[in-house]
């Protein structure tokens, strides 16, 4: 039996993590396997009723979960960085979900804003790193708040975390088998010790894939040919800060936000997967999200697990509901469906497959 805990989060996070884990549970029920279920109530409302924003108990917790679902993060009334830092960081360092894995993949009879680009052009992954980068929060203020004030925000690359996540990047690109190309996205030419670590270790372990064809791109020159030319990415692997930003491009050209899922990995230990969005608080309640990209996560929750054969059938399910062209805009309240709709949709697909 499985143990899933949830984080359905803050603004529409719960909303979209019921869709989740609605067809999440059809896909258990169709293939045959059980779990079980801990919702957990952290995020905003939590942080304001009692100042606890992550326990270090919680973390604990999760290591013995096979996996947890965040719905989203992010709260009008919370001052911006507490519970993106206190919860989504919090759990993935501690974790050391060193991996965020995220597929940009066009599907039929999504709408993509690149003219003549279409489904067969639009199908690479990206392998962000993340645990370190820019995102490590070491740093400070001297003399905050003065006009002499410095900050420093420390950019941190250690040889072990750009190792793993790049020999997970390799493999991965070995596994998917498609293009076997791996393309490195840096900025060698200015940041020249943090991305010569990053570019020296990409040449070492990239010598025990010769299989692997090796490609690099500047981050800028990245973010030009994924609207340009995106047929000629496979797998991209790079660091946090730039894996943060050409995702959210990845997610557009993909169709959206209401369509890009993450996962944040470990081999073998505990994942953590999420759709891209954030909780976008005005819609809260109101049953007009669009529940795809959550959905999409849970996909990916399944085939972390060990139930592969799950994934692929809400994958299917997924595919034949945009390829039908029912939903004619992702936006919230545009879809023709309320978000409930959409997952009893897509759950009754994966239960009559
Ligand atoms: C993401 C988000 C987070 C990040 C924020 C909410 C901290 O933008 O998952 O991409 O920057 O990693
Ligand atoms: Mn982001």
């Amino acid at each position: 039996m499985y143990q899933i805990v949830t984080i359905p989060g803050d603004g529409i996070g719960p909303e979209v993590t019921n869709e989740a884990i609605k067809v999440f549970d059809a896909a258990s029920k169709k293939v045959g396997f059980t779990y079980q279920l801990t919702e957990t109530d952290f995020g905003g409302d939590r942080y304001l009723k009692t100042g606890e924003i992550l326990p270090d108990a919680a973390i604990d917790e999760f290591q013995s979960a096979d996996a947890i679902y965040l719905g989203a993060i992010g709260h009008p009334d919370v001052k911006p960085g507490i519970l993106e830092k206190g919860i989504l960081l919090k759990a993935r360092f501690e974790l050391d979900l060193y991996i965020n894995l995220r597929p940009v993949k066009l599907y039929p009879g999504v709408e993509t804003p690149i003219k003549d680009k279409g489904p067969k052009d639009i199908d690479f992954v990206i392998v962000r790193e993340n645990t370190e980068g820019l995102y490590s929060g070491i740093g400070g203020f001297l003399k905050r708040g003065t006009p002499d004030e410095v900050a420093i925000q420390q950019m941190i690359n250690t040889r072990k975390g750009v190792e793993r996540c790049i020999r997970y990047a390799f493999e991965y690109t070995k596994k998917r088998n498609k293009e076997n190309k791996l393309t490195i996205c840096d900025k060698r030419n200015v940041l020249t010790y943090a991305h010569e670590l990053w570019q020296r270790t990409f040449d070492e372990v990239g010598e025990e894939y010769p299989e692997i064809e090796k490609d690099h791109a500047l981050v800028d020159a990245t973010t030009m040919w994924m609207v340009k030319n995106p047929e000629w990415f496979d797998v991209i692997v790079t660091c946090n800060m730039f894996g943060d930003i050409i995702t959210d491009l990845g997610a557009m050209i993909q169709g959206g936000m209401g369509i890009a899922a993450s996962g944040n990995l470990h081999p073998g230990k505990v994942g953590m997967f999420e759709p891209i969005h954030g909780s976008a608080p005005k819609y809260t309640g109101e049953n007009k999200i669009n529940p795809i990209a959550a959905i999409a996560a849970s996909g990916m929750m399944l085939d972390h697990i060990g139930e592969s054969e799950a994934a692929i059938l809400v994958e299917n399910a997924l595919i034949d509901l945009l390829a039908s062209q029912k939903i004619k805009d992702f936006g919230a309240g545009r879809m023709g469906y309320t978000t409930s709709e959409v997952g009893d949709m897509i759950a009754d697909a994966v239960a009559t497959s």
